[in-house]
C-alpha cells in the first residue's frame, strides 16, 4: 500500500495532486480547437440529442454536486431545461418522462445502486440515458445508451476529489457539446470558452501548488462547532461540495447554503467565532454574495473567502482569504474545489482523523 501511495502520506493527497492529469487526460481527444467538441464514444445519435427537450441529472454526493453545475451549464449554454435530484429520490416521486428526456446519471465508480435505478427508472419510461462515470464497463455503463467516462484513473480514498472534477470537466464538455448541435452559442464565444477549457489542466495545477496557503487558513476551522459554506450561483455546488468534504474528513458540522437564504432562517445561528467559507470568486451575483458576508460579519462570524487572484474588494470582506485563479465563472467549480478539497484534508488531519477511510463510509454505495 505505502508503494502505491508513490511517497505520498495518504491517498488522498496524491489523488488532490493527479487533478490537473485526470483533467486533461478527460479532455484529450475530445475538446478540438476548430471544430470544438466531438464526443463520438456518446453513442446515442446526434439526431436523438438534437430532439431531447429535457435533462434530467440523477447523481448521489459529490457526484449529484457535479450535476447541479451541469444544470447551469446547460441551461446557459444549450438552453435546455434541466433538473438536478438526489438519485435516492428520482424514481419514487413519478417524474415526467418520455422519449424526448435525456437522463444523465453521474457516478464515479458506476456502482451507486441509488443512481442505477434511477437510471434504470428513465429508460423504463421511455428516455435516453447517457451515464458520466470513471470506471469501464461498470454496471451503469452497461445500462446505459451511452457513456462518457472520466478519465480520472481509479480512486482509493473513500472521498472524491479528482473523480469530481473530472465529472466537471466532461459535463462541461457535454454542455458545450448539446449547445453545439442546438446552435445555441455563437462561435466566437464558443471559440472563447473552448480556450478557456483547454487551460483549465494548467489553472487546477496552480490551485494544488498552494496547498501550504490553505494549510495555515486550516488552524482556523479547529475547534470550530459548525462551519458554514455559502456561495451563489455557480458557487453554490461548490459551496456544498466544501461542507461534505469537511463533514466527511473531519466529522465537523457543515452547511451550505445559497448565501441569500441566510436571511430566510439560518442567520440565527450565526454568533461571534462561527466560520464562514464563502465561494466567492467572481461570478454573477458577486455584489450580492459581498452584502451577505457583510451581514455575517457584522453578527461577528469569521469570514474565510475564496477570491480570485488580486481581487482585493473581496479580501475587504473576509478576514482570512484563499487565492485562486480566475477563470470562466461556469468552469470555476473546477479550480474553486481545490482549495476547499485541501482545507477538508487539513483539518481532518490536525484532528487525527483517518483521511483515506473516514468512519462509518463507503467507497461504493451498493445497497439502498
Ligand atoms: C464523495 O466524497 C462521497 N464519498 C460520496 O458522496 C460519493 O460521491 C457518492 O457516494 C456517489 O458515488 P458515485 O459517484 O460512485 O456514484
Amino acid at each position: 500500500e505505502e508503494a502505491q501511495k508513490g511517497g505520498y502520506p495518504d491517498f488522498m493527497s496524491k489523488e488532490i495532486a493527479q487533478q490537473p492529469e485526470a483533467l486533461a487526460d478527460t479532455l484529450v481527444g475530445r475538446l478540438h480547437p476548430v471544430e470544438g467538441i466531438g464526443l463520438d464514444e456518446v453513442r446515442i445519435p446526434e439526431e436523438e440529442l438534437r430532439r431531447v427537450d429535457k435533462v434530467a441529472v440523477v447523481a448521489c454526493g459529490s457526484s449529484y454536486h457535479a450535476g447541479l453545475v451541469a444544470k447551469l451549464a446547460i441551461e446557459h449554454w444549450a438552453r435546455l431545461p434541466v433538473e438536478v435530484e438526489v438519485a435516492s429520490e428520482f424514481r419514487y416521486r413519478d417524474p415526467v418522462l418520455d422519449e424526448r428526456t435525456l437522463v444523465v446519471g453521474i457516478s464515479q465508480s458506476g456502482e451507486s445502486v441509488d443512481t442505477l435505478q434511477a437510471v434504470r427508472h428513465g429508460r423504463d419510461n421511455g428516455a435516453r440515458a447517457l451515464v458520466v462515470c470513471n470506471v469501464v464497463d461498470s454496471s451503469l455503463a452497461r445500462e446505459a445508451d451511452g457513456v462518457l467516462y472520466t478519465r480520472a484513473g481509479p480512486e482509493v480514498c473513500v472521498a472524491a476529489t479528482k473523480t469530481h472534477v473530472a465529472q466537471l470537466a466532461a459535463l462541461e464538455l457535454l454542455a458545450l457539446h448539446l449547445a453545439q448541435l442546438r446552435g445555441t452559442l455563437a462561435p466566437k464565444r464558443a471559440g472563447q470558452l473552448f480556450e478557456a477549457l483547454a487551460a483549465l489542466p494548467d489553472l487546477v495545477a496552480q490551485a494544488v501548488e498552494r496547498g501550504p496557503a490553505v494549510a495555515a487558513v486550516a488552524e482556523t476551522l479547529l475547534g470550530a462547532r459548525d462551519v458554514f459554506y455559502l456561495g451563489r450561483h455557480v458557487g453554490y455546488p461548490v459551496a456544498m461540495e466544501g461542507a461534505l468534504k469537511l463533514k466527511e474528513l473531519a466529522y465537523v458540522r457543515a452547511e451550505a447554503y445559497p448565501a441569500g437564504e441566510l436571511k430566510h432562517g439560518p442567520i440565527a445561528l450565526v454568533e461571534p467565532g462561527t466560520v464562514v467559507v464563502a465561494v466567492a470568486t467572481r461570478q454573477p451575483l458577486w455584489e450580492k454574495l459581498m452584502a451577505n458576508l457583510a451581514e455575517v460579519r457584522a453578527r461577528g462570524a469569521r469570514v474565510v473567502a475564496l477570491a480570485s487572484d488580486g481581487d482585493e474588494r473581496t479580501a475587504e470582506h473576509a478576514d482570512e482569504v484563499l487565492w485562486v485563479p480566475p477563470t470562466e465563472p461556469l468552469f470555476s467549480p473546477l479550480v474553486d474545489v481545490v482549495p476547499l478539497q485541501q482545507l477538508a484534508y487539513e483539518v481532518a488531519r490536525r484532528s487525527g482523523r483517518d483521511v483515506d477511510r473516514p468512519r462509518n463510509l463507503a467507497k461504493t454505495v451498493t445497497v439502498e
